[in-house]
């Protein structure tokens, strides 16, 4: 296969060798102007001017040429979603806005429990086609690399079928998805016995058959008031772990609960952490645990932002996602809310494209994605405008013109 120079473009954002800790001011983001991508297959060969590249690789190279003004980065990577489920929760929604609290809903049978019946009731091939139909939503805003949770089965079986069905998506889908087994969502109602016995029972019978088919090398387990507890939860990561799985953790969303753990076990990434106190941020700031912020919750909830500002200043990973969800975070738009976060908790542009690149990757534990630079995965978008700072200052209303996937265009 021939080698493909693309560009010219005006402004390209390679985003590469950045820290992964901490605070990042724009000064640090290298701008090539009239820059070009030389891609093989699907990986990146090279990165710089044009002009260069063009005397360099000539005569053996294809030319991929690009209306100007453009504007090219690595593709997006939203590191927790919840993409696999079935019904709505627009009741939910319309009750919290008059006034019922989420932790009030789910107590009275609403919440993530209505959403497990909606999600039983779908067949795999109604699963599989929801979870399509999203994914076709985030591929358009430039999202490349995408978790997806199970969590809205709970039970042995469920939860095979909700891995399942992403199996299946992955067929189908130009994106990279990323699958963990969110079976510690929540205690069901219908198990018969304690949270205990439940999460053994999933430890023991689900664990095995989640390697078995290949169905996920992730763990991730909701530690809350009105989930589980931190006594409950700690021999299932550690059985989790001992099998060899990575720990994620839904930490501190309503309580300062989880984070703590989060390290403990040495989980890739506790998420939410809208409630995590200076304890807890100092702790997340020390570690090598990605800090993600999900402000789709935020916004879903009408609550507090997870502390961003902070996080960073004490040197934390920050990463943010759309924790698209049918219950706290029914928006799926990553950029909108990335660049809602940006301004009220005053993030600079360089710590909002990290958040959801190299950082993002760092939470789903790869390292091949995020930057653009000679051996990574050609994942990029192209905007039809001359200055980077558009992207947030337009809130993610602007789009971008081009999607490409290892080295494929996908979206155009
Ligand atoms: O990340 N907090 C727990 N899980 C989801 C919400 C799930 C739901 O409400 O259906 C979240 O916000
Ligand atoms: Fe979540």
């Amino acid at each position: 296969m021939t080698k493909k120079l693309i560009g010219p473009f005006t402004q390209l954002l390679p985003l590469a060798n950045l820290p992964l800790h901490g605070a990042l001011a724009d000064n640090v983001l290298e701008i090539i102007k009239n820059g070009g991508i030389v891609i093989e297959h699907n990986r990146i060969v090279d990165v710089g001017p044009y002009a260069t590249l063009q005397e360099k690789y000539s005569p053996t190279i294809t030319f991929v040429e690009i209306d100007t003004p453009a504007v090219c980065m690595p593709s997006y990577i939203d590191c927790h979603t919840h993409i696999a489920f079935g019904g709505n929760r627009a009741n939910d929604f319309a009750l919290r806005n008059t006034g019922a609290t989420y932790l009030e809903i789910a107590e009275a049978g609403g919440g993530i429990w209505s959403t497990v019946q909606h999600t039983r009731d779908a067949s795999i091939e109604e699963l599989t086609a929801h979870i399509i139909e999203r994914v076709n939503v985030l591929i358009k805003q430039g999202i490349t690399t995408i978790e997806v949770k199970s969590g809205y089965g709970l039970s042995v079986e469920q939860e095979v079928k909700t891995l399942r069905a992403i199996q299946q998506a992955q067929k189908q889908v130009p994106a990279d998805l990323v699958p963990t087994c969110l079976a510690a969502h929540m205690k069901p109602w219908d198990f018969a016995e304690d949270a205990t016995a439940y999460l053994e029972k999933i430890a023991t019978e689900l664990f095995p058959i989640l390697r078995q088919e290949n169905l996920t090398n992730r763990i991730d387990a909701f530690v809350e008031k009105s989930a589980f507890s931190a006594t409950e939860i700690r021999p299932y990561l550690r059985s989790a772990k001992e099998q060899g799985f990575d720990i994620t953790v839904h930490a501190d969303q309503f309580t300062s609960s989880g984070s703590v753990i989060a390290v403990e076990f040495g989980a890739v990434s506790a998420d939410h952490l809208e409630a995590s106190t200076e304890n807890e941020i100092q702790i997340l700031a020390k570690s090598d645990t990605v800090a993600v912020a999900l402000p789709g919750a935020s916004l879903g909830l009408g609550c507090a932002y997870t502390p961003a500002r902070l996080l960073l200043d004490k040197g934390a990973i920050l990463a943010i996602a759309t924790d698209w969800n049918p219950g706290s975070a029914p928006m799926g738009q990553l950029m909108i809310q990335a660049s809602i976060l940006a301004a009220a908790e005053k993030l600079s542009n360089a710590e909002v494209f990290t958040a959801i690149t190299s950082r993002a990757a760092k939470a789903l534990n790869l390292y091949d994605r995020g930057q653009l630079q000679r051996g990574q995965l050609a994942d990029f978008n192209i905007y039809a405008t001359a200055n980077y700072q558009n992207i947030t200052y337009k809130q993610g209303t602007l789009l971008p013109q081009q999607v490409w996937k290892s080295g494929e265009l996908i979206y155009t």
